[in-house]
């Protein structure tokens, strides 16, 4: 009898703490419903640059996606960007775009900012009438490769583009 009863009390026990745990867990607000303190907003609305900064050199698609495949900075990879964001605009053949070679020399943009590397760079980041604004596209790095492909190398003949980096066919043994 004695045995019995202490069975009851054990399996009402159990219960209650099944309950009581229910309960409480039930209760408990979900993790994600933390107020979670609201993020700063950025310094300057500027695409962010890659976290962390692309190392591997096999991994082929991180180069593509980066502009990378030419170089990890510089005005090679500037050139790399401004094939594919630029020069459909700024070449020879489509109207309306200015000719991009010694914009540096100039003695001011047409849209009257100067030719300097901040003004030009102020081109890239807010556009122009006709002219996209870049600054969530590109970042600070970006920029300052552009300018210096821009400045040193801009730009080619696009009837005898450059050739593709990783192309080895024409190389010398
Ligand atoms: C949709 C076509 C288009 C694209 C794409 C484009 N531009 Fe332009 N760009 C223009 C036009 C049109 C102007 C002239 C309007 C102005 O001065 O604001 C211009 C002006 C400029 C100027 C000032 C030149 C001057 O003499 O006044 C610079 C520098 C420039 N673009 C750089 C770039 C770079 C770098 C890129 C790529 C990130 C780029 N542009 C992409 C159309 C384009």
């Amino acid at each position: 009898m004695g045995s019995r009863l202490a069975k009851l009390v054990l399996a009402g026990t159990a219960v209650a703490v099944v309950v009581v745990l229910g309960l409480f867990i039930g209760r408990r607000t979900p993790d994600v419903a933390t107020t979670a303190p609201a993020a700063p907003p950025p310094k300057e609305a500027l695409a962010p640059a890659p976290q962390p900064p692309f190392a591997d050199p096999y991994q082929r698609s991180i180069a593509i996606y980066n502009f990378r495949k030419a170089a990890m900075s510089g005005a090679d990879r500037g050139r790399e960007i401004f094939y594919y964001k630029c020069w459909f605009c700024h070449n020879e053949f489509a109207k309306g775009a200015p000719p991009l070679k010694g914009v540096f020399q100039r003695p001011q943009l047409s849209s009257g900012r100067p030719a300097t590397e901040d003004g030009i760079k102020d081109e890239i980041r807010n556009g122009g009438p006709g002219m996209a604004a870049y600054k969530y596209v590109l970042n600070d790095a970006d920029l300052n490769d552009l300018a210096a492909y821009i400045r040193d190398d801009c730009c080619w003949d696009s009837n005898s583009p450059p050739p593709n980096p990783r192309y080895r066919g024409n190389a010398a043994e």
